[in-house]
């Protein structure tokens, strides 16, 4: 009797183990179908086809090859990326995707020498988000509005489409959406966009013939063009054992010939749309955080482009306004003052921007007549210079003569609303767009021009310039004066 009752113990012990085996497998079934009902909510909008149909490109020719990156940060910021992606369009001999201008700081990067930056794929994604609510929030504002690129793309070898009119491709999209009441980009679309991007950002899969997602940083890469030195050469600057331990930094910093990675005898050639994350790059420590593509000896094509980009002007709506401020407003020489004063790391430096301001007031009061005419273009509101040095100046009637731009001055609006009918980006679509132009624009809100315009103000400055040490705008502007941009 024992010896049975052993037996049915050990036969129910199979048989519930045997149960829980099946309950087991029904309990992942479940999971998984939870999972999928949890996922794909509706089959017409699931996300494995769409990702498949996205993932072809079929809207484009064969023949096109394209390359997007991902901005970040303020303009400055923004159009010295922008730069490099027409450096690298060209030696890739790819079609560069223009996109908007972002919103000052919408999307962050993080610092290249202390290796703590957002990864490709993130950033390209944040940026593309942020695009596609410029679009919805009709903000868009192309680089291409603000910055003249038409040279470019007349006398060098520059392709560029427009970034709606890619988005409108890539994504299957009709480009008529965009300009619609922002009710009109309904869920199921806005959807579609974001996995649209997802798929640009290479979260699906980094590598197929349609997208290539760039996965080379600042942390791991410096690219180089026909540099004399072995391909995948270490870059002087590497992270220190200190930091390697600290964040676990396994990898050493790689200087890579981005024609030979990237270019015709590459697989990433083979994809239809190469994509970058950042393009930014600044010098440090003896060596460029990320570019470092100053000269092209061999190749005359590029050497002349790099030239040709050191500098790219406004568009001549910005630049009238400015001179016509100048000259119509301001009339007499004058100097500009360009005070940088809340943001970040400035606003420590108070004292000292001031104080560059005040010698060259003092040196220009002992030989200049009275009242001396000052522009100033600053982010301290004017309702907050009481107690400043901004202060005494606005009190001091009797030898300064101070002059401000808002947004709200008519000759800014006027100047913002001939942008925004210029459209210069709608130019560069693949197909003809003036149709489309005139719908968007006039739904469009006015773009924020008005540092443009200060800028080319202070290039008109005849009496000299005081900026803030470190600050972009301060460099773009001296860059401004150095090409004699205002008596052109
Ligand atoms: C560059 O691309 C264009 C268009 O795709 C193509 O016609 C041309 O042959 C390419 N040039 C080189 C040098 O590969
Ligand atoms: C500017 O002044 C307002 C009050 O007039 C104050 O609330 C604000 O904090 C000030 N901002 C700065 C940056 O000083
Ligand atoms: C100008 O001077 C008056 C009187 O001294 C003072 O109340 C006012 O705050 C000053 N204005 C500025 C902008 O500093």
């Amino acid at each position: 009797m024992e010896g049975v009752n052993r037996l049915r113990k050990k036969q129910t012990s199979t048989l519930l183990f045997r149960s829980n085996k099946h309950l087991l497998i029904l309990i992942a079934l479940f999971s998984l179908f939870i999972f999928f009902i949890f996922f794909f909510p509706n089959n017409n909008n699931s996300l494995a086809p769409n990702f498949l149909k996205t993932t072809q490109c079929f809207n484009f020719q064969k023949t096109q090859k394209f390359l997007t990156y991902a901005p970040h940060s303020g303009f400055s910021n923004q159009l010295s990326e922008f730069k490099n992606a027409v450096l690298m369009s060209v030696i890739l001999n790819r079609t560069l995707v223009v996109p908007p201008v972002l919103d000052h700081h919408a999307v962050v990067l993080g610092s290249c020498p202390k290796f703590r930056v957002s990864d490709p794929k993130e950033l390209r994604f944040n940026v593309w988000n942020h695009a596609i609510e410029l679009i919805r929030t009709q903000r868009y504002v192309s680089m291409a509005d603000v910055i003249d690129i038409s040279s470019l793309v007349s006398e060098s070898a520059v392709r560029v489409i427009d970034f709606r009119h890619f988005v409108s491709l890539f994504c299957d999209v009709d480009i008529n959406y965009f300009c619609s009441k922002g009710s009109k980009m309904d869920d199921s679309l806005l959807e579609k966009l974001r996995q649209c991007g997802s798929v640009l950002s290479g979260h699906i899969g980094a590598i197929n013939e349609c997208v290539y997602a760039v996965e080379e940083d600042c942390r791991t890469t410096v690219w180089t063009y026909q540099k004399d030195v072995e391909n995948g050469a270490l870059d002087s600057f590497q992270p220190d054992e200190e930091l390697k331990r600290k964040k676990k930094i396994s990898f050493v910093r790689r200087r890579k010939d981005v024609y030979e990675t990237l270019g015709p005898r590459s697989i990433a050639d083979s994809a239809t749309v190469l994509s970058f994350g950042t393009l930014f790059t600044s010098p440090y420590k003896g060596s460029e955080s990320y570019i470092d593509i100053h000269e092209a000896p061999k190749d005359q094509k590029i050497q002349s482009l790099i030239n040709k980009i050191e500098f790219l002007p406004f568009v001549t709506e910005i630049l009238d306004a400015g001179k016509a401020y100048a000259l119509h407003t301001i009339k007499s020489p004058f100097v500009c003052a360009q005070l940088r004063l809340l943001d970040g790391q400035f606003k420590n430096h108070r004292s000292a921007t001031f104080q560059g301001l005040k010698q060259k007031l003092d040196s220009l009061r002992q030989k200049e007549s009275l009242p001396i005419h000052i522009f100033v273009m600053t982010d301290l509101p004017v309702s907050n210079w009481t107690g400043t040095y901004l202060g005494d100046l606005a009190n001091d009637s009797d030898s300064i003569k101070l002059f401000l731009l808002s947004e709200d001055d008519e000759l800014i609006k006027r100047a913002a609303k001939k942008v925004l009918d210029e459209g210069h980006g709608w130019n560069f679509g693949a197909f003809s767009s003036d149709g489309i132009k005139n719908v968007c624009h006039r739904r469009q809100k006015l773009p924020d021009i008005l540092l443009h315009v200060e800028e080319t103000v202070c290039s008109c400055a005849s009496l000299g310039f005081v900026g803030t040490a470190g600050s972009t705008i301060a460099d773009s502007i001296e860059m401004m004066r150095k090409k004699q941009f205002c008596s052109r």
